[in-house]
């Protein structure tokens, strides 16, 4: 049975642009996987705390407390959630030109050392490998498909072991109805080739 993670950080759930991008996707993907399994991780609703020090300190003690060990419990639940899944979706705002604080959140207490990456001799490898992952990015403007937020995402994706990642942007979408039109109707072509790969693979 195939699982499908999507990790959505729009502060508006569902009703982002963002997330109602990767949710018609994810409606291909479920014709194509009927028996598949979709776990939705939505951090408007169910927010990630900050990554503080004593967050992080309870992620590297080698003896823990009980309030340390519900802290790596909940970290290590979310890594068992990424690293489970066959397929992940990350419906992404861009919210003053970076992602939202959400995501980063989340990215910090998956990003693991020991557990999804490891240092070796020959530099940093990562450990959550064979993973396709889909990038749907809504913007209010338009700043182009090599902006830094996409490079970061690339770059913390990659840096875990994911390297088959496929990133849509629909951007000018607060710009005006006819480019917010033209940049949906481009977006939902992406996402039925997409689809139609899913659909034969
Ligand atoms: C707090 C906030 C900050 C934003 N900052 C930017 C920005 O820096 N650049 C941009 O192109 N659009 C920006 N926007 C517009 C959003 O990218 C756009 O509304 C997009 O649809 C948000 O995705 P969502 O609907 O999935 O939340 C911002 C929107 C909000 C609410």
């Amino acid at each position: 049975m195939q699982t499908l993670l999507v990790i959505q950080a729009s502060l508006f759930g569902h009703n982002g642009r963002s997330s109602q991008l990767a949710a018609e996707y994810v409606d291909g993907w479920r014709k194509a996987h009927p028996n598949g399994r979709v776990i939705i991780r939505d951090l408007a609703a169910d927010p990630v705390p900050q990554l503080t020090a004593e967050r992080f300190q309870a992620f590297i003690a080698p003896e823990r407390t009980p309030e340390q060990q519900a802290i790596a419990d909940y970290s290590a639940m979310l890594i068992d959630e990424l690293t489970s899944a066959d397929e992940i979706v990350l419906a992404v705002p861009m919210y003053n030109f970076n992602i939202p604080t959400g995501l980063q959140n989340w990215f910090d207490h998956v990003a693991r050392a020991g557990i999804t990456f490891r240092y070796t001799e020959n530099g940093p490898e990562g450990l959550v490998k064979g993973k396709r992952v889909r990038v749907f990015i809504a913007r209010g403007g338009q700043y182009g498909e090599t902006h830094s937020q996409t490079a970061y995402l690339r770059q913390i994706l990659s840096f875990m072991g994911m390297s088959d990642i496929v990133f849509v942007h629909a951007e000018g979408l607060n710009i005006n109805e006819t480019v917010r039109e033209q940049a949906l109707t481009k977006a939902r072509r992406v996402i039925e080739e997409l689809v139609e790969q899913r659909a034969v693979a």
